[in-house]
């Protein structure tokens, strides 16, 4: 059932799709429907380039026969179509939990448009519940920890264990080489204020935060397809 919220969110966002666009692609089990949906359109003739967010989006969406190229090869992209972890009414999101979310940013913020898809499941009244995923450059680990502990603690009120995320054993690497921080907080109210401190942060490479990136949300249920602009918070 979440699979076919997926697909359906999916097929949604490609209605903004026109042909000689070129579009980001996100990474994530909601974005690969994304590109497996989009296949067939290029099969029978649309005209899209694809700049993947990460090694593994770009290996499928190659797979399956879509032009793919460097956001250095096109900088501007007309559309990003990308998951999400968390999103809230005023289409703040929460990403990262693919380790992705410094070139999912990057390559949303070089797009005229981002739209998200996801199943309902990940709609939130408060951003926070999903920890926070925060890219951070090897060196010098234990101080970045240390400065985002007390960052978190002493101007947010935020207290909860910063993980190093592991998989098997090692810390997993982005495709940038850097490690993840996964911020367990629970609740974060002021979304804004802490994404602008945690980017203060030396050695702190991106926070998972998405805060005014998105422009419209579809998010898919048993109801069918809702969709989210951004507005106020409830
Ligand atoms: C990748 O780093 C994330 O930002 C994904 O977009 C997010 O984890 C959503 O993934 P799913 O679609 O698999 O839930």
């Amino acid at each position: 059932m979440s699979r076919d919220f997926k697909i359906a969110a999916a097929k949604a966002a490609l209605t903004l799709l026109e042909d000689g666009m070129k579009i980001g692609l996100g990474t994530g089990s909601t974005a690969e429907e994304l590109v497996r949906a989009l296949a067939p359109l290029v099969a029978d003739g649309l005209s899209v380039i694809a700049v993947p967010t990460s090694e593994r989006t770009g290996v499928l969406a190659k797979q399956l026969g879509i032009p793919v190229a460097t956001l250095d090869e096109y900088p501007h992209l007309d559309l990003t179509i990308d998951g999400a972890d968390e999103i809230d009414s005023a289409l703040r999101l929460i990403k990262g939990g693919g380790a992705a979310h410094l070139r999912e940013k990057i390559v949303a913020c070089a797009s005229d448009r981002m739209a998200v898809i996801a199943d309902h499941s990940k709609l939130v009244g408060t951003l926070g519940a999903f920890p926070l995923p925060l890219e951070v450059i090897p060196f010098g680990l234990a101080a970045t920890r240390r400065a985002i502990e007390h960052l978190c603690r002493d101007t947010f009120a935020l207290a909860g264990p910063l993980t190093l995320r592991k998989n098997a054993g090692n810390p997993v690497l982005t495709d940038s080489g850097n490690v993840v921080l996964d911020a367990s907080f629970g609740r974060i109210p002021d979304p804004e204020g802490l994404a602008a401190e945690l980017s203060q942060i030396p050695g702190l490479v991106e926070h998972g935060l998405f805060i005014n990136i998105a422009d419209i949300a579809f998010v898919a249920g048993p109801d069918g397809v809702a969709t989210i602009t951004p507005g106020p918070a409830d």
